[in-house]
């Protein structure tokens, strides 16, 4: 049976710590040897973009050169998803001729259709709901520095009701960490997704919390995380976000309420002086380049684990 990555929550915690396990080895197998083994020869992966890119598109593409096999890239005007052909239609050719499909879509539905009726796995690089491939990375950039994730802390300020939070917020129901999101109450986190991150929690030993008070929020965090105010599909709310959002913003001072180790991410792209201070994001506590430099070694651990149906160590 073929498995798909539309949700965080399609992996097991097991299956996570394998990922990360796997991506730390070919990151090391590439500074040692120079090179990969070629685990993707022959296999292609069909990428689909209803948005634009830059990590997702480039980190996939270079997974899948750097294990031997390839990547096509389609735009919207290529293939004009939905519109020109059904999805459905899409689906079923290209899974005739290309063994995987990643998506970043406007609709979560769109991916979910996909993978309804696609024969090779479906992988979600962003839908209005979720950002599971960014939150995997997220996952390795955490471990890496701070060596596990039981009783880690993890503040979310800004948009609540957005794509990585959502995933964020499941990936430590699955993972037993503390997660707590600031934001005006109307930007909360989708109702169900709280219910399911709450489910997953209670079984891990996690907690999830909503507040809209940043200083409370923050203190005694090990990460601090944020996005963007406008996600890609919200340019219309652009002047309400503008008014409601400032009092989030990480600055400096909100992080000195933190933990002296704690570290500042961000999945870009970042807007300095909204969502971010420059100081803060260009700052010492700052890892956002090695998050983004992770969606290359976490994805092509997926990509191994997905298209070669292989078990997880
Ligand atoms: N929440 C952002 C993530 C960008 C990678 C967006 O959807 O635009």
């Amino acid at each position: 049976m073929k498995k798909d990555l539309l949700s965080i929550t399609d992996l097991s915690k097991n299956e996570i710590i394998s990922l990360i396990n796997l991506s730390i080895s070919l990151k090391e197998e590439m500074i040692f040897n120079g090179g990969n083994t070629q685990y993707l020869k022959n296999k292609t992966l069909t990428m689909i973009f209803e948005k634009p890119s830059l990590r997702t598109r480039v980190s996939f593409e270079t997974a899948m050169t750097q294990l031997g096999g390839h990547a096509i890239n389609l735009s919207p005007a290529d293939i004009g998803i939905g519109k020109r052909e059904s999805v459905s239609d899409v689906a079923k050719v290209v899974s005739s001729m290309t063994n995987a499909i990643m998506a970043r879509v406007f609709e979560h539905s769109l991916v979910e259709e996909l993978a309804k009726y696609s024969s090779v796995p479906v992988i979600n690089g962003l839908s209005d709901l979720e950002h599971p491939c960014q939150i995997l990375a997220d996952l390795l950039t955490i471990y890496e520095i701070k060596h596990t994730f039981k009783g880690l802390k993890i503040v979310f300020f800004g948009d609540s009701e957005n794509n990585v939070t959502h995933s964020l917020a499941l990936a430590s129901g699955i993972l037993g960490m503390s997660f707590v999101t600031a934001s005006p109450k109307e930007y909360w986190m989708k109702k169900n997704i709280v219910q399911m991150a709450q489910i997953l929690a209670k079984k891990s030993g996690g907690k999830i919390i909503e507040t809209n008070d940043p200083k409370k929020a923050v203190e005694d965090a090990d990460v601090i995380y944020t996005d963007t105010w406008i996600s890609m599909g919200d340019e219309k709310e652009k002047e309400k976000r503008l008014r409601v959002f400032p009092q989030y913003q990480v600055t400096n001072k909100l992080m000195s309420f933190a933990k002296k180790d704690a570290i500042f991410m961000h999945d870009m792209p970042a807007y300095r002086g909204n969502e971010v201070s420059s100081e803060v994001i260009d700052g010492k506590q700052s890892v956002v380049f090695l998050q983004a430099e992770n969606r290359l070694h976490v994805q092509k651990a997926l990509l191994i684990y997905l298209l070669n149906n292989s078990k997880l160590s």
